[in-house]
């Protein structure tokens, strides 16, 4: 095609799984044994980075803390928001925007609970969220971001010193299938009596459903004598056992797409195992004294964050495989 950059010809060329990978990060955590355990977390960093780069008045979050986790982020920088967006849609349409506006769901959920005074911000699955630092939040707000070790070693060595609010961050090291995280946080100076929000995104397609339910549950003792919400992000079950119910009318080969999200992840080490109904989630929540207040897909999104930006995603670009959902106790 005359006139067709470069960097378009080459994606031309190269084959979609190899792409799709580079573009999701599935290929990190195969090629690098450094990398091993946080491909997922850098995949989403790499979707925050691209996102930032685009002009002001055309993006719908800004995490200027994201580029130091990118392998590759000189490369996304040089070639752009708008060429990284277009390989998006290439690989997987809705992909980038799902994750851009659950990062956006939480920033303003985050901004405003602060605001209406909520007194502590527990991370679970923290990864390299950079939230505590980049969101205008009160002095008083106290932070805990939980992970596993490995995890915050890698993100306490590339995040900037001296950032915003950094004093407000408490790191805790906790595996969610073999560690008590009430323990955990307690011992860090946790505070059952104040109020407090929870954030899980991301991170329940790849625990087990009994390590969500501990979880939970876990929650459920750490809330017995205050008010809490909880966010939590799970991926549908139809997206395993109905996946076209979970995409937009004439979105290209759905079926296809879907089987190879999941075992490109299967294929690095960080398999999706868990999937869920409305219903199901809704009783394990209820269970732990928690009931749903919101719930919601990127189809309820974009005409709120990329409508207001001229980049409303059509039919055949929209990608419901994930729920946003907020609860409280
Ligand atoms: C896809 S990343 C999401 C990171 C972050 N919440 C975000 O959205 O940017 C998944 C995160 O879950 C964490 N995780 C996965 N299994 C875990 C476990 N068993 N215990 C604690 N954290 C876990 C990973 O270390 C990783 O940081």
């Amino acid at each position: 095609m005359p006139g067709r950059p470069a960097e378009f010809l080459l994606v031309d060329r190269l084959s979609k799984d190899d792409m799709f990978a580079w573009f999701f990060n599935f290929e990190i955590s195969m090629s690098s044994t450094i990398f091993a355990k946080d491909g997922t977390a850098q995949g989403v960093a790499k979707q925050r980075l691209i996102e930032t780069i685009a002009d002001s008045n055309k993006r719908v979050i800004n995490d200027p803390y994201a580029a130091p986790f990118v392998i590759g982020a000189g490369f996304i920088k040089l070639t752009g928001h708008k060429f990284m967006v277009w390989l998006g849609q290439k690989m997987a349409p809705g992909l980038h925007e799902h994750l851009i506006a659950r990062t956006r769901f939480l920033d303003e959920l985050i901004v405003k609970s602060a605001a209406d005074g909520v007194e502590q911000y527990v991370i679970l699955g923290a990864g390299y969220d950079s939230r505590a630092h980049r969101l205008d939040l009160p002095v008083s707000l106290k932070i805990f971001e939980v992970d596993q070790d490995e995890i915050q070693e890698r993100k306490r060595l590339k995040l900037p010193k001296g950032l915003p609010n950094s004093e407000q961050v408490t790191y805790v090291t906790v595996d969610f299938t073999h560690q008590s995280l009430s323990q955990q946080l307690l011992a860090a100076g946790f505070d059952e009596t104040k109020s407090t929000i929870f954030t899980l995104e991301g991170v329940s397609q790849y625990i087990t459903k009994e390590a969500l339910s501990a979880t939970l549950t876990e929650l459920k003792t750490l809330n017995r004598k205050s008010n809490s919400t909880l966010f939590l992000s799970y991926v549908d079950e139809a997206f395993d056992k109905d996946p076209e119910v979970c995409f937009g009318k004439g979105y290209p080969n759905a079926v296809k797409r879907a089987e190879l999200i999941k075992s490109l992840s299967a294929k690095v080490g960080e398999p999706w195992v868990s999937f869920y109904s409305e219903a199901e989630i809704g009783d394990l929540l209820s269970q732990n004294g928690f009931a749903i207040q919101k719930n919601v897909t990127l189809e309820d999104l974009n005409p709120l964050y990329f409508g207001p930006v001229g980049r409303t995603l059509p039919e055949k670009q929209m990608l419901k495989l994930e729920h946003l959902l907020i609860a409280s106790n």
